[in-house]
């Protein structure tokens, strides 16, 4: 982000686009709060926007369009085959990403799907530096297991180290040469690692992996969905690269795999997927799948108006003031957290803040879901809806047991230009007070446990009156104020 001085020395995000298209957003009372998560099954993902004043629970498919995306939209060509819009996607992967076949999907986990019917077995092993959920489901789904791979400092919530989503190399030879070759499909790199909080990977730990992915000639797969905040980083953070460009840094991470996949809701702010490559051989691979389960080879189940979207997307994913400005909001949040002494992982990633539920709600065992309660509690206490991302996210083993999450964290996502920085300065209030009434946070427990990605549509409710009373708290330090 440029820098941009303030005459009274304070460090201030500022925002470099205006605003031209408004939606309203609903504040409503308490009251109306408690029993919207009541009906919600105290799940986050159940709620109705009509009773969501700030939307943070993701950055999918809710970042802000430019101008120009909108008006690229009006000029599709809708055709089922030859469209000329597919076109100007095409050509925007070949200018952005460097890869010469494209393969349209409806979103990330198309791809993800498609990926893992194409290529994993029962008894394959892909290794990854993290999962992302959709990812490991389809891979599981297929009779495939994952091996995360990351270093031990990924896991330290408060670290300074600049590359949490660095792929342990050490660890990836020994797995490699433990299950062979043959038994590893692809190894997934995951840009700016999702689950850990948005953390990047550095562009020589790529490198890294690449020379032992040819060393035992396995596929590297790169999912490119948060790739342009991966960069931005790379730029700030690695030394070789601190004088270089958007443009270089993505080609040059793109170059090193041989498969590039990406959530389009995230990469290029609209809606859709793709996967990439420069190998005709995988093109081959993988071209009959998408008729099969996505629609023809021009349009991958998306609206057209969706794809013209996504090509002028993808140009704006080279503007470093574009793509910074999520990351610059999410650092100024987290650095006002930070001082008031509230646990949230850093250094500050992308995405969003991820708040730290197994420090803030240490009194709530993990069995009680802490992540998911704390995700409920903030949206009680300020309509602000986060998402859980911890033991409820998790899926249980092949035997049923739960699986108890590394880490149990909230994230608030701060989608691309959506929110200003008062709205920001309404989260870090909030946040700060329910961080002091803490411990009138109380535990979960599931009430509907659906088999599959089960944090979706599940639903659970409190394990005491604590909703109550952090009402009645609420209420006696905030008055009639919303
Ligand atoms: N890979 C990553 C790194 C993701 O963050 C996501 C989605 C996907 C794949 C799947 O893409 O949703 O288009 O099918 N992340 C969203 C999130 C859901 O909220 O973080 P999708």
């Amino acid at each position: 982000m440029q820098e941009i001085k303030f005459y009274n020395g304070e460090n201030i995000p500022l925002e470099l686009h205006k605003v031209r298209i408004v939606q309203k957003l609903h504040l409503v009372p308490i009251e109306r709060r408690l029993e919207a998560l009541k009906e919600g099954g105290f799940n986050t993902f159940r709620l109705s926007t009509l009773d969501v004043f700030l939307d943070m629970l993701t950055d999918s498919g809710t970042n802000a369009m430019s101008d120009n995306q909108l008006a690229a939209m009006m000029k599709a060509d809708d055709a089922y085959a030859g469209s000329q819009s597919f076109a100007r996607l095409q050509k925007a992967v070949e200018d952005v990403l460097g890869k010469k076949y494209l393969l349209p999907v409806h979103q990330g986990r198309a791809a993800e799907n498609i990926l893992s019917v194409a290529y994993v077995r029962k008894g394959s092993l892909v290794p990854m530096n993290y999962h992302f959920t959709t990812a490991m489901a389809h891979i599981t789904d297929k009779g495939g297991a994952i091996a995360e791979l990351l270093y031990d400092e990924a896991y330290v919530i408060n670290s300074d180290h600049p590359f949490k989503g660095n792929m342990n190399i050490e660890k990836l030879e020994e797995i490699i040469n433990y299950h062979g070759p043959k038994n590893i499909p692809f190894i997934r790199m995951e840009a700016s690692t999702n689950l850990i909080g948005g953390q990047p990977f550095s562009v020589q730990n790529l490198r890294d992996v690449r020379a032992l992915a040819d060393k035992y000639k396995i596929r590297l797969v790169l999912d490119c969905s948060l790739l342009g905040e991966n960069a931005y980083l790379v730029l700030q953070r690695e030394e070789e690269f601190k004088n270089s460009n958007m443009e270089t840094v993505i080609k040059t991470m793109t170059g090193l795999a041989d498969i590039c996949y990406f959530s389009a809701r995230k990469l290029s702010s609209s809606r859709g997927g793709g996967i990439c490559t420069d190998s005709l051989e995988i093109f081959r691979e993988l071209e009959a799948f998408v008729p099969l389960y996505e629609g023809f080879l021009t349009y991958g189940g998306m609206s057209i108006r969706e794809v013209e979207a996504m090509a002028v997307g993808l140009y704006e994913t080279l503007d470093e003031t574009i793509i910074s400005q999520s990351p610059t909001f999410i650092k100024y949040l987290v650095e006002q957290l930070d001082n008031k002494g509230i646990p949230v992982i850093k250094p500050a990633g992308v995405l969003g803040v991820h708040v730290d539920a197994m420090q803030v709600c240490a009194h709530i065992p993990q069995t009680q879901y802490p992540a998911g309660a704390l995700a409920a509690a903030l949206f009680l206490i300020s309509g602000i809806r986060g998402m859980e991302r911890g033991s409820i996210s998790n899926q249980r083993d092949e035997y049923g047991n739960e699986t108890y999450a590394d880490m149990e964290l909230v994230r608030l996502a701060v989608p691309r230009r959506v929110f200003t920085l008062s709205q920001i300065k309404y989260v870090e209030d909030r946040m700060t007070w329910l961080y002091e009434n803490r411990e009138l946070i109380g535990g979960l427990k599931f009430v509907y446990e659906p088999p599959v990605l089960r944090f979706f549509m599940g639903g659970l409710e409190p394990v005491s009156d604590w909703p109550e009373k952090l009402m009645a708290k609420f209420k006696e330090d905030f008055g009639e104020s919303l």
